[in-house]
């Protein structure tokens, strides 16, 4: 059996519905699944009800956080049209300002150019700009953080001719850095069959055979896996159909698949999924965190067995090998074989205030 000490892995793209929602996830339930996916830090997103685009909304999400997390975590501010001053003064508090420029879930969305250029022309530079962009919105993204002299992370890349054109920017050396998600390394728009029409729904939609063959060509032009893990009852899925799939627990040993694969190397593998992301976000190193991965263990993947208050994953029944035993965060063993231990409260703010 082949015990991999691994660092604490950190996503730096989740959604975990607090405050607002907490019928789907809350800071306990989610940072719960981060641990027992390998994840001792998540950068959350602002696309709540209601959005954290102002000073309250902002400090609603970080008591609710102080008091439940359970792994470390930073906070994503919202960008809207019209808080573009307070969006700079928050920055020092947070780990990075979410654009929308596309529709998704929530009313978040960041429609006309001038509020695209004014927060990439006032927002401090040391901190990360964050866009969901697809297609057309994705060199609109680059040119103008180029043009403001600053760097820009696009979240979830998906389709070929995307990946196609980030790497041609790195190429010409503009500054933009990259993520992309399990589920659109994994899946294809021809899995939406099994998975069923309404839990498919995500934003940006699962790609083709040939988009999904792109990215794994491309591997080394992303920077990060982030698992976009975004929660909804079953319920909801199979009614309202809002996008969406949770992904914390099911993350990690597809990430290993792709070593096992010998697509990358494991050292690679930890590269996006901790040292890139820590480096993009300027997240401080976590003393004493580790965690303990059988990589040989094989198991099933069932949402009805998962910390996620969803209980639900786009994975159900799939085989998956490699599996989370124990995570040690600041020297505590706060996960082992399944269970949870730590504290609600005892995750930190890593941008505390
Ligand atoms: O599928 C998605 N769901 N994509 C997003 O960008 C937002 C997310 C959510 O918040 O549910
Ligand atoms: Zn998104
Ligand atoms: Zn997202």
């Amino acid at each position: 059996m082949a015990i991999l000490t691994l660092p604490g892995l950190i996503d730096p793209h989740v959604h975990l519905r607090d405050p607002g929602a907490t019928h789907k996830e809350d800071f306990y339930s989610g940072t719960a699944a981060a641990l027992a996916g390998g994840f001792t830090c998540v950068l959350d997103m602002p696309n709540n009800t209601p959005p954290i685009t102002d000073a309250a909304a902002l400090a609603a999400k970080q008591r609710a956080a102080s008091e439940k997390a359970v792994c470390d975590y930073g906070i994503h501010f919202g960008a809207s049209a019209d808080n573009t001053e307070i969006a700079a003064s928050l920055a020092p508090q947070v780990t990075g300002l979410k654009m929308y420029l596309d529709q998704t879930f929530g009313p978040l969305r960041l429609d006309s150019l001038q509020s695209l250029v004014s927060h990439m022309a006032q927002y401090p530079r040391d901190v990360p700009i964050l866009c969901h962009a697809e297609g057309r919105t994705i060199p609109a993204a680059i040119f103008v953080a180029q043009l403001f002299d600053r760097p820009v992370h696009i979240c979830h890349v998906s389709r070929q001719d995307e990946i196609e054109l980030i790497r041609a920017a790195k190429d010409k050396g503009v500054r933009v850095t990259c993520e992309v998600a399990p589920h659109h390394l994994f899946l294809t728009e021809e899995d939406c069959e099994k998975i069923g029409a309404g839990k498919c729904q995500v934003r940006p939609m699962l790609g083709t055979r040939a988009d999904v063959a792109a990215l794994r060509a491309n591997l080394n032009v992303i920077d990060c896996f982030a698992t976009d893990h975004a929660p909804h009852t079953l319920f909801e899925k199979e009614s309202a159909q809002p996008p969406g799939y949770p992904g914390l627990e099911t993350a990690l040993a597809l990430y290993l698949e792709l070593a096992r694969e010998n697509i990358l190397t494991l050292d690679e593998v930890i590269a996006r999924c901790y040292e890139n992301p820590r480096q993009i976000f300027n997240v401080p190193v976590q003393n004493e965190t580790w965690i303990e991965v059988d990589a040989d263990a094989e198991w099933i993947a069932r949402g009805a067995n998962m910390f996620t208050r969803a209980q639900w994953t786009p994975f159900e029944g799939r085989a998956l090998r490699g599996k989370v035993t124990r995570v040690v965060l600041r020297g505590e063993t706060v996960f082992e074989n399944g269970r949870a231990f730590a504290q609600p409260g005892s995750g930190k703010n890593i941008r505390p205030f």
